[in-house]
């Protein structure tokens, strides 16, 4: 039994809940790995869609830390811009010859421009580390909805340690990526990616 009275414990949860924000600069010192492991453990720990991967003999949840300055980080940073280069110029031609998809994806569309224009993907790269959660899929479909729930309790769990966190959605964009899959040792199309993370 934890030590806090209920009312502690309650005014603790509403802080942490409060205090979530998205941080877009990072120190560059590293955390200590209890701390990342302390956070994957809170990923672990958040509710997976049993029904839709029940008969997976596999293990359902799995995280991957790239270190800040490593070549997996490089490699990763690298393949993610050229990925998201491609989607920006597939879209633009979608929306060509689609005037609703010009109107409802052309602000979607102005940001990949600008990630094509500065040429890297904002987020990735800029803090000590870059963990990417993968969800097996299943059926139906919910692997995101379980990637979701894994990413808050990490993020409350990274906020009660002081630490900062941001979401990278483009990571999600890999999940079918070969080169991508096989630096993480996945197999292409077989897992949904979490639409990312980062911790300073
Ligand atoms: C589905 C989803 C995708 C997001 N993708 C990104 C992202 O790629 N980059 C980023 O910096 N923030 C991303 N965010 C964070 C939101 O921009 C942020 O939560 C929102 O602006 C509210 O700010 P707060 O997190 O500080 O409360 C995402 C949030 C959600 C729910």
């Amino acid at each position: 039994m934890s030590k806090e009275a209920p009312n502690q414990k309650n005014v603790i949860f509403d802080e942490i809940v409060v205090k979530r924000r998205s941080h877009r600069r990072f120190w560059q010192e590293f955390p200590s790995k209890d701390d990342i492991r302390s956070i994957i453990d809170a990923g672990l720990h958040a509710p997976f869609a049993a029904a839709a991967v029940g008969s997976t003999k596999d293990y359902f949840r799995r995280f991957f830390v790239l270190k800040m300055g490593s070549k997996s980080m490089t490699t990763a940073a690298s393949l993610i811009f050229e990925e998201i280069s491609t989607m920006a110029s597939k879209l633009e031609l979608a929306m060509e010859n689609d005037t609703q998809l010009r109107e409802n994806a052309i602000g979607f569309s102005n940001r990949l421009a600008m990630i094509k224009k500065i040429g890297k993907v904002p987020g990735i790269g800029t803090a000590p580390y870059f963990i990417i959660v993968a969800e097996k899929k299943g059926f139906p479909a919910v692997e995101q909805q379980s990637l979701a729930h894994c990413l808050e309790n990490m993020w409350l769990k990274a906020t009660a340690l002081s630490l900062g966190f941001q979401l990278v959605s483009a990571t999600a964009q890999m999940a079918d990526n070969p080169e991508f899959c096989a630096m993480l040792g996945i197999n292409p199309g077989e897992w949904a990616l979490s639409i990312r993370n980062k911790i300073d």
